[in-house]
């Protein structure tokens, strides 16, 4: 283990050398030195580079602005591509808290303590001050307690990700404030209440991952007004509500996951018609009605995935013109009739009809 982290350690030597322009504030280092003293990393001893006077020169995960000194990111990711981690064959590990004294760091741009399976305690309210944080990322830990309340002060957020922690509490309001968000995760916490009506304001907004949560409510219709959306999972949680229509009218929208809530109603057309849907996941809801007969040439499913609903009448006869399906699934809604025939269905097998009422035809038995 030493021998490696010698290694380690004059890989990182390049880099100091580098950024020792300006040594940090004494005030800067000691916020890091309280920062450490609250968390515990047994293993791999990433914080043994943290014992000299210039934090800006060789401290893991640190780095400055050249000019003022300032600490500028700190970016410590347990399931790092470094190769202390491959080489001695260990993924992160580290116990404690997310110290408060992180935000006497006004001018950090990046905070990365993710992946490190066991921090825990809360996510420090003051982080709100820290007005230039671009990336916030503390996901795969054990973090517990809100949201902060205030985090639509966070101007410059581009990147949230609080992903499978235990958080809990409502999603914020003023979350739609943050006009540069680009990326926001809370998947795999428990996170209650509604998604805020006006969550459509979080206009740069192109992955939103809610998925395994216990969110309630429905889909705002004004997430239709978000022209990059491309990715939308909130599946695994409990939504209610059905599908606003305006989604299938959405340029960039290719992901979208609603499986595994409560929702309702029928599947608007716009959204089987939108050309640039790709994965299109509604299973195990109650969704009802006709499937749409609203599929053409310009139809590119990865993943078109109705299973268990409650969808009737017929599989529209216009979804054997589709390009691509690669993954399709209408088992166990209360389909019938004869299974189209098309070049785009070959591969499907059985289990993707299974559980309806009288579908017939290959790969089912003959009608
Ligand atoms: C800091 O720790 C490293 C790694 O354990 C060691 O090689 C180095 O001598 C230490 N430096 C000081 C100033 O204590
Ligand atoms: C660094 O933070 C201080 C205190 O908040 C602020 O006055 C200064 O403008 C910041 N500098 C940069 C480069 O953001
Ligand atoms: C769609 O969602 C269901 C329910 O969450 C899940 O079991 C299934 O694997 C998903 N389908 C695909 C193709 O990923
Ligand atoms: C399923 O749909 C039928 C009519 O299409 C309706 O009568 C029934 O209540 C629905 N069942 C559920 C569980 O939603």
């Amino acid at each position: 283990m030493a021998s490696s982290f010698s290694f380690f350690f004059l890989m990182l030597l390049p880099l100091a050398v580098i950024s020792a322009v300006t040594p940090c504030p004494p005030s800067q280092r000691a916020a890091l030195l309280a920062f450490k003293a609250a968390l515990t990393e047994p293993y791999l001893g990433i914080f043994n580079t943290w014992n000299t006077t210039d934090c800006c020169a060789s401290w893991y995960g640190i780095a400055c602005d050249p000019t003022t000194g300032h600490v500028t990111d700190v970016n410590l990711r347990g399931e790092s591509q470094d190769p202390m981690f491959q080489k001695l064959g260990l993924s992160g590990y580290m116990t404690g808290k997310i110290s408060p004294e992180i935000c006497t760091l006004s001018n950090l741009t990046s905070l990365v303590v993710a992946d490190w399976k066991a921090i825990s305690g809360e996510i420090p309210a003051c982080v709100t001050s820290l007005s230039s944080l671009r990336l916030l990322d503390l996901a795969g830990n054990r973090i517990a307690g809100e949201i902060p309340t205030e985090i639509g002060n966070m101007r410059s957020l581009s990147v949230v990700s609080l992903a499978d922690n235990e958080i809990s509490g409502e999603i914020p309001t003023s979350i739609v404030n943050l006009r540069r968000l680009m990326h926001l995760d809370l998947s795999n916490n428990q996170v209650s209440g509604e998604i805020p009506y006006d969550f459509g304001k979080l206009r740069m907004l192109s992955r939103a991952l809610l998925s395994g949560n216990q969110l309630t409510g429905s889909i705002p219709k004004s997430i239709s007004r978000m022209k990059r959306l491309a990715d939308l999972d909130v599946s695994l949680n409990r939504l209610t509500g059905s599908i606003p229509a305006e989604l299938g009218k959405m340029k960039v929208l290719s992901t979208l996951k609603l499986d595994g809530n409560s929702m309702t109603g029928p599947v608007p057309s716009t959204l089987l018609r939108n050309t640039g849907m790709g994965i299109l996941n509604l299973s195990r809801n109650g969704f009802s009605g006709t499937i749409p007969d609203v599929f053409g040439a310009g139809s590119y499913f990865m993943v078109l995935d109705l299973s268990f609903n409650n969808f009737s009448g017929r599989i529209p006869a216009s979804l054997s013109a589709s390009k691509f399906m690669g993954h399709l699934d209408l088992s166990n809604n209360h389909l019938c009739g004869a299974i189209p025939i098309g070049s785009s269905f070959e591969h499907i097998d059985a289990a993707s009809f299974s559980n309806n009422d009288c579908l017939c035809g290959n790969p089912l038995k003959a009608c």
